[in-house]
């Protein structure tokens, strides 16, 4: 059995992951491929009820910096265990949006935590696991923050931060991929729908040529 490839989604919010989530999921099943859609945090009980505790923006008492790291990563840690790793083995195609480049942008480069201890978590946590492609949507903070308000629901605990926390994302995801060139695809998303779920196809064309 051929394991499954692991594909992730990042950007900052706004930049219209979850659309292209769903287009990056279509496009493989139309190939006839057996696909796992999935998020984090969350995408298990377990895992989505640690979620509640990270989004919840109202919460009696802040949340510590450092329990926030180590939350995403119980998430991660449960989520691999009881879906990612069990899809992969059985050869379906994991679609994760967002992974541990998150951690690496939201509390790395936007909170300010040491990315060697994120590291340090990360090998605990995935025992060398990487994502095969990470499609890093990418654009202009304020034009990304201009289409959050005109979602108009509210917004979530990262959601309710400053423009220089999420400039701060921003520089951090692009910093990862310009150090991991052949894992990351970097998607201009300041553009018509159309033209970047024409990107993202075409990068998805070109890894399934590689990978066969
Ligand atoms: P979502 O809005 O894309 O579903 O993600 C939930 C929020 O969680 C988003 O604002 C980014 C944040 N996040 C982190 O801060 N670190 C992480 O490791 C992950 C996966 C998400």
């Amino acid at each position: 059995m051929t394991p499954g490839r692991f594909i992730t989604l990042e950007g900052g919010e706004g930049v219209g992951k979850s659309t292209n989530v769903a287009f990056v999921c279509d496009w493989l099943s139309a190939r006839g491929i057996e696909v796992v859609r999935t998020r984090e945090p969350g995408g298990t009980p377990r895992a989505e009820a640690i979620r509640e505790l990270l989004l919840d923006p109202a919460p009696q008492e802040p949340l510590d910096e450092t329990a926030e790291l180590l939350l995403m990563f119980a998430a991660r840690a449960q989520h691999l265990a009881a879906r990612i790793r069990p899809a992969l083995a059985r050869g379906a195609w994991v679609v994760c949006d967002r992974f541990t480049d998150a951690t690496f942008a939201y509390q790395g480069g936007g909170r300010g935590l040491d990315e060697t201890r994120i590291a340090t978590l990360e090998t605990l946590v995935q025992q060398g696991l990487q994502p095969d492609l990470t499609l890093l949507l990418d654009m202009p903070v304020e034009a990304a923050q201009r289409r959050v308000e005109r979602r108009g629901i509210e917004r979530d605990r990262f959601e309710r931060e400053r423009g220089a926390f999420f400039n701060a994302v921003r520089e951090s995801y692009l910093a990862r991929a310009a150090q991991a060139p052949t894992r990351f695809a970097v998607i201009d998303a300041d553009r018509s729908l159309e033209a970047v779920q024409a990107s993202i196809a075409s990068h998805l064309t070109e890894r399934l040529a590689s990978w066969s």
